[in-house]
């Protein structure tokens, strides 16, 4: 029999139809439910991309309050999440914790659903939980910033907007409208991607029925890989390797040679530019000016040029967010749980949409192990494979 065409990493396999949004790497554009990515960054709120991504429109103003109102009430950190997070130790990636963290809001939350026909919920029931865990993150990602630095944690103000008041939980002080506005523009660029490793792994577990936590505590654990979000991550580690813009080229020769893989470029789907990088450029642009930090444009500009000219791979959006993230003032470590408190918009679309039209996800592998053996001195029980053969009288 010849051997089935394999393809590795599901690479070029369209599995389902998705209405939550379109990558086209041909015409290097994203539509979030049709609109383009850019212009909901340059015009929305992270609170309205999250309501155009779970209903399929954007809100009135009337619908923005509404959801505004239901995350401020779900913003403060809960003292038990708090506890778990304490328990999870310190020099542990926060990923873990997040993941931690995220797991036991589940678990309190579903709790007295003591049967698995039951976990999945009903849309309204998973709305609600997905606005729970929007609400919920940026206090998780805050604190655990905070404590890694031994600090206490900030409680939420409720005259902030979301993206002002996680900065303000994360820093103890209100940010200026320039580094809000960019923040709030890489949650919006963050938040969706179509079937992406994670938003797939989110699928491939609600597609079994589970609940919408445990999806999302997947999801969280395949975000946490340096090939996908752990990237922006480790862009900063890259950056200060290299040091300097002068300091490119030599370092590149030496990574090359050894054949590293640059983090912050390249794509499964995006072959000649990640659609996303120029309005996430523009944002770190006005960082870079805000914060007067001159050398952290030359060492992009620097290595984007060197590596682009050389290898013909361009950057991703964790190329320009690591940075962007680091002028702020997170911790290089905080950048991914970052990604997690965006892209749960996005996951938790698809599992409602994945619920919308069920289909169990399965495919099939193609064995190359060992052919069949016997353990040496097993002497088959003929009866027993004879009940089997006859599966009635067994009472199968
Ligand atoms: N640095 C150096 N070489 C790279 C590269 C990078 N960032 N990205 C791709 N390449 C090279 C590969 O080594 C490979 O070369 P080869 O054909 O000589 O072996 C070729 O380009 C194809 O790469 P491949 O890894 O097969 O592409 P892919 O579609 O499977 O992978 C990524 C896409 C994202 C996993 C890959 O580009 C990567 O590892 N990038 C760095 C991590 C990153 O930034 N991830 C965030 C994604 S949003």
């Amino acid at each position: 029999m010849t051997d089935p065409e394999i393809k590795k990493g599901l690479a070029g396999v369209v599995v389902d139809h998705t209405a939550v949004s379109k990558v086209n790497p041909e015409t290097n554009s994203l539509l979030y439910r049709g609109y383009p990515v850019q212009e909901l960054a340059a015009t929305q709120s992270f609170e309205a991309v999250a309501y155009l991504l779970w209903h399929g429109e954007l809100p009135t103003d009337e619908q923005l309050a509404e959801l505004s109102a239901e995350e401020r009430r779900h913003r403060a950190l809960e003292p038990e999440i708090k506890a778990v997070i304490d328990l999870v130790p310190v020099d542990a990636h926060p990923m873990d914790e997040v993941r931690t963290a995220v797991s036991l809001i589940g678990a309190r939350d579903l709790a007295g659903i003591d049967s698995v026909l039951d976990a999945s919920g009903s849309p309204e029931e998973n709305l609600a939980r997905s606005i729970r865990l929007f609400a919920a993150l940026p206090a998780i990602v805050a604190y655990g910033q905070r404590r890694r630095r031994g600090q206490e944690a900030v409680a939420p103000r409720d005259d902030l907007d979301y993206a002002a008041n996680f900065l303000w939980m994360t820093f103890g002080e209100q940010a200026p409208p320039v580094v809000v506005d960019a923040f709030n523009r890489s949650m919006i660029l963050y938040a969706e991607h179509s079937f992406n490793a994670s938003t797939f792994t989110a699928r491939v577990v609600t597609s079994t029925l589970s609940d919408l936590y445990s999806a999302v505590v997947a999801a969280i654990g395949a975000l946490k890989g340096p090939l996908h979000g752990g990237a922006n991550e480790a862009v900063l580690h890259i950056f200060d390797e290299i040091g300097s813009a002068d300091n490119v080229v030599p370092w590149l020769d030496a990574a090359l040679a050894s054949k590293r893989k640059i983090m912050g470029f390249g794509h499964r789907v995006y072959k000649r530019g990640d659609s996303r990088v120029p309005t996430m450029k523009a944002a770190l642009d006005t960082l870079v000016e805000h914060y007067d930090r001159p050398e952290v444009a030359a060492l992009y500009d620097a290595l984007e040029s060197e590596f682009v000219s050389r290898k013909g791979i361009y950057p991703n959006l964790d190329y320009p967010s690591g940075p962007a993230y680091s002028l702020i003032g997170f911790d290089t470590l905080t950048f991914t749980p970052l990604f997690v408190a965006a892209r749960v918009t996005g996951w938790t679309a698809h599992v409602m949409e994945q619920l919308a039209a069920n289909a169990l996800i399965r495919p099939l592998s193609a064995y190359n192990g060992p052919d069949e053996r016997h353990v040496d001195g097993y002497v088959p029980d003929t009866a027993a494979i004879d009940v089997a053969a006859r599966p009635e009288e067994a009472g199968a």
